[in-house]
């Protein structure tokens, strides 16, 4: 049983009933689509999100991991964290708070900065898209 204590009990939560599985369509204007891997396991996660153009608010947002226990905890939590928020604001997101939320040990800390890294991505991705948004956040530089 001292295999199953190694997870901690908010890891198995979200392991059991991820939040926010699924795919959008990558090719809508409004989703932002992120894919990032953890070289040092070689676990690939995917994080989308659906942003309202008026206010820069992401309004849904789908993930997809195959990866440990640690990696599809961090990106379902992620999900619920970021939903609601600005862009500004989601990009603001460390993956040191994922790991403490979720309680996650030292050498599980590079399952949460996949998270971290999946989100940037999905928001860089939604700019690259739609320039104009990025332009209208810098202050129209
Ligand atoms: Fe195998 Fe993460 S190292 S699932
Ligand atoms: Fe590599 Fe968790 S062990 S992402």
């Amino acid at each position: 049983q001292s295999s199953r204590r190694s997870y901690h009990e908010k890891v198995l939560d979200h392991y059991n009933n991820p939040r926010n599985v699924g795919s959008m369509g990558k090719n809508e204007q409004d989703v932002g689509t992120g894919l990032v891997g953890a070289p040092a396991c070689g676990d690939v996660m995917k994080i989308q999100i659906k942003v309202d153009p008026h206010n820069d608010t992401i309004t849904d947002v789908k993930f997809k991991t195959f990866g440990c226990g640690s990696a599809i905890a961090s990106s379902s939590y992620l999900t619920e964290l970021v939903k609601g928020m600005t862009l500004e604001q989601a990009g603001r997101i460390r993956n040191t708070e994922i790991a403490k939320e979720l309680c996650l040990p030292p050498v599980k800390l590079h399952c949460s900065m996949l998270a971290e890294d999946g989100i940037k991505s999905a928001i860089s991705n939604y700019y690259k898209k739609n320039p104009k948004a990025k332009a209208t956040d810098l202050g129209g530089t």
